[in-house]
């Protein structure tokens, strides 16, 4: 089974299996780390922001033009890095089996 790898928000790291063919924020929130996913995906609550590492950021297609808007609202209050994406736009599959991320801070 695929695997993500999650810094959570108080240092601790988990290691995640589950099955493809949902998104990341199903998979984040489903196993309690703190992702709520608000709106269910819809790219319009920032509740799933995560920090994708370095090395697997180049691997996930471009943000959208709605992911990119939702991520720009949420700088006011929290910190957005080059790998800053909401999980709820990431199709978690077997391509990205050891994909790491950070759960970001609420906002
Ligand atoms: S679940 Fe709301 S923006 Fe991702």
């Amino acid at each position: 089974m695929p695997t993500v790898e999650v810094l959570m928000r108080d240092g601790s790291s988990r290691t995640l299996e589950a099955a493809g063919g949902s998104p990341l924020m199903e998979v984040l929130r489903d196993a309690d780390t703190g992702v709520e996913g608000t709106c269910g995906g819809m790219c319009s609550c920032g509740t799933c922001h995560v920090y994708v590492a370095a090395e697997w950021v180049e691997k996930l297609p471009e943000r959208s033009e709605d992911e990119a808007m939702m991520l720009e609202a949420l700088q006011d209050f929290v910190e957005l890095r080059p790998g800053s994406r909401l999980a709820c736009q990431i199709d978690f599959d077997d391509q990205l089996s050891g994909i790491s991320v950070e759960i970001a801070p609420e906002a």
